[in-house]
C-alpha cells in the first residue's frame, strides 16, 4: 500500500506557491456544462477530484480536459444527457453541483446522491428546499435524486442552514430560471463568490455573493469566455500552520490574505510571527518557545474554516497549555484524533468539543488518514515528530493537494512517497536523493 515517510524536525523554510482553489474549481467546472461554447479556466489544480468532475462531464457527452499545466478547456455545448450514476458520483462531493446545473440546463437531471469525505450525516435538504422553490418536483428513489421542472421560476429561498452546497447549487438553478430568485442566509466563502464571477462572465446575472443575500436574475443564455480560478485559501492555511508547526520561516505566495485573516489571527494570538504582503503571507517562530495554548471554533465564512480544523488542532497539540477547538459544522469532523493520540498527543473528545493539553512534543508512528484535510494534518504531525511517520489511505490527500510533498520537500521537508515494503530507516537516503 503506498504511503508517504516523514522524518520530523526539519523547520520548513523558503517560498511556496498556492495552487488555484479545489473547491472554487469543482464548481466552476460543473458550472460550465450550463455554458453553450467553449469555457478556458485556468489556476485549477491537478487534483483527483477535478479528474473525477472531467470524467463526468465527458460522460455526460461534454468535452473536458486538461489542455495545459493548470488550465482545462470544456466545451458543453453538445452535451445531451442529464444523468450521472452512482459509480463517478459517490467519489466527490461536488457532484451534488450536477443536479443545479443539469436541472438549470434541461429542466430535468438524474444524479446519484453525492459521497464525499465522511463527516457523519451530509443531509441535501435545503438543496431540494431551493430546487422545489424554483418550481421542481424532486423524488429520491434507488439512491438518485430525479428532478424535474416544466419551466423554473424564480422564488425566494431562506437557507434554515448555512450551506456552501446548497448556496452554490440553488444559484446554478436559478441561472436561466424565469425572474430573480432570491438566497437569503447564504453562505459566503470566497468560493461561492467565484463560482458566481464565473457565471456573470459568462453571461449570468448574479449579485450580491459572499453576502447573505444573493439575486440570481434569470437569464437567456450563457457564452463561452476565459477564467481564472481563485489562489486556495485552505491550501494556504495548511502551510502557514505546517510552517508555524515546525518553527519554520516559510513565505506563503500567490494567495488573497484577506482571505486568512481568521487563521492569520489566531496564530498570531499564539505567538506565531505573521506578515501580511499583497499577495502572500510570511509566517515565522519568533523564537524557539513553545506556542500559547488557544481556542478555535469553526465557522462558516469569515469564521475559521472548519477545513483547517484538523491542522491547526495538530499544531496546538504541542502548545503550552489547554486548548479547546469546537467543530460547529460538522457533526463528526474528529476521526482523526484516535491517530494523532497514537503519535503522543493528548487530546479528548466529547461531541463537537475536542480538549487538547499541549504535550512537549509528539513522536512519529504510522498512521491513516480519515479524510482529505485529517491527511494534511497527520504530515504536518509527522514533520512536528520526533522520528519517522508513516502515512497511509493518501487517495484522501491526493483529491485536495496538488503536488503536496513537492512542495514541502522544496521547503526542506524530509517527505518521500513510497510503495509497500520499503524501510522507514531508508528514509534519510531516500529524500536526500528524491
Ligand atoms: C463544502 O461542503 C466544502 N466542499 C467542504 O470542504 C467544507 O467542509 C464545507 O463546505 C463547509 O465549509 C466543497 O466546497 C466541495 P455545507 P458542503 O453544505 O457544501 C449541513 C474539503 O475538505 N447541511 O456547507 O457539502 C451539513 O450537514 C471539503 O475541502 C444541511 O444540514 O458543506 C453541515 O453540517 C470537505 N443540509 C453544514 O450544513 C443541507 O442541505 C455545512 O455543509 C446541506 C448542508
Amino acid at each position: 500500500m503506498e504511503k508517504m515517510v516523514v522524518l520530523g524536525g526539519a523547520p520548513l523554510t523558503g517560498r511556496v506557491e498556492i495552487s488555484g482553489a479545489k473547491n472554487s474549481a469543482v464548481g466552476i467546472l460543473v458550472a460550465a456544462i450550463m455554458v453553450k461554447g467553449k469555457c478556458r479556466i485556468d489556476n485549477v489544480p491537478h487534483v483527483s477530484d477535478i479528474d473525477v468532475l472531467i470524467e463526468i462531464i465527458n460522460n455526460l457527452g461534454g468535452k473536458a480536459a486538461f489542455v495545459a499545466p493548470g488550465v482545462v478547456e470544456i466545451d458543453a455545448t453538445e452535451l445531451n444527457s442529464f444523468e450521472a450514476g452512482y459509480e463517478t458520483v459517490r467519489k466527490i462531493r461536488a457532484s451534488s453541483y450536477l443536479m443545479g446545473a443539469l436541472l438549470g440546463r434541461f429542466g430535468k437531471a438524474r444524479v446519484a446522491l453525492p459521497g464525499g469525505c465522511d463527516f457523519g450525516v451530509r443531509p441535501i435538504d435545503q438543496h431540494i428546499k431551493g430546487f422545489k422553490a424554483l418550481g421542481a418536483e424532486v423524488t429520491i428513489e434507488h439512491g438518485m435524486v430525479e428532478l424535474a421542472a416544466e419551466k423554473l421560476v424564480a422564488d425566494n429561498v431562506y437557507l434554515d442552514v448555512v450551506s456552501v452546497g446548497a448556496t452554490i447549487n440553488i444559484m446554478l438553478a436559478a441561472v436561466f430560471a424565469e425572474g430573480t430568485t432570491v438566497i437569503d442566509s447564504a453562505a459566503k466563502e470566497p468560493h461561492i463568490v467565484d463560482v458566481a464571477n464565473f457565471l456573470n462572465c459568462m453571461g449570468a446575472n448574479i449579485r450580491g455573493a459572499g453576502t447573505d443575500l444573493i439575486r440570481i436574475k434569470g437569464v437567456e443564455e450563457l457564452h463561452g469566455g476565459s477564467f481564472s480560478v481563485i489562489p486556495d485559501q485552505i491550501e494556504a492555511g495548511t502551510f502557514m500552520i505546517a510552517a508555524a508547526a515546525t518553527h519554520g520561516d516559510v513565505i506563503v505566495s500567490n494567495i488573497i490574505p484577506e482571505h486568512m485573516e481568521s487563521l492569520s489571527a489566531k496564530l498570531a494570538e499564539m505567538g506565531v510571527g505573521i506578515e501580511e504582503y499583497d499577495e502572500a503571507i510570511r509566517v515565522y517562530a519568533k523564537d524557539g518557545e513553545p506556542y500559547v495554548a488557544a481556542n478555535v471554533k469553526t465557522q462558516p465564512h469569515p469564521g475559521f474554516p472548519t477545513d483547517l480544523q484538523p491542522q491547526m488542532a495538530t499544531l496546538l497539540a504541542t502548545a503550552k497549555g489547554t486548548s479547546i477547538v469546537t467543530e460547529n459544522v460538522w457533526d463528526n469532523r474528529f476521526k482523526y484524533i484516535g491517530e494523532l493520540n497514537r503519535m503522543g498527543a493528548n487530546i479528548s473528545v466529547e461531541g463537537r468539543i475536542a480538549t487538547i493539553e499541549g504535550t512537549p512534543y509528539l513522536t512519529g508512528a504510522p498512521v491513516s488518514a480519515t479524510d482529505l484535510r485529517a491527511g494534511a494534518a497527520l504530515v504536518i504531525a509527522g514533520l512536528m515528530a520526533h522520528g519517522v511517520t508513516e502515512i497511509y489511505n493518501l487517495k484522501y490527500i491526493d483529491r485536495g493537494y496538488e503536488g503536496f510533498e513537492d512542495k514541502l520537500r522544496s521547503l526542506g521537508a524530509q517527505i518521500a512517497r513510497r510503495g509497500s515494503g520499503r524501510r522507514a530507516e531508508d528514509l534519510e537516503e531516500e529524500t536526500t536523493t528524491a
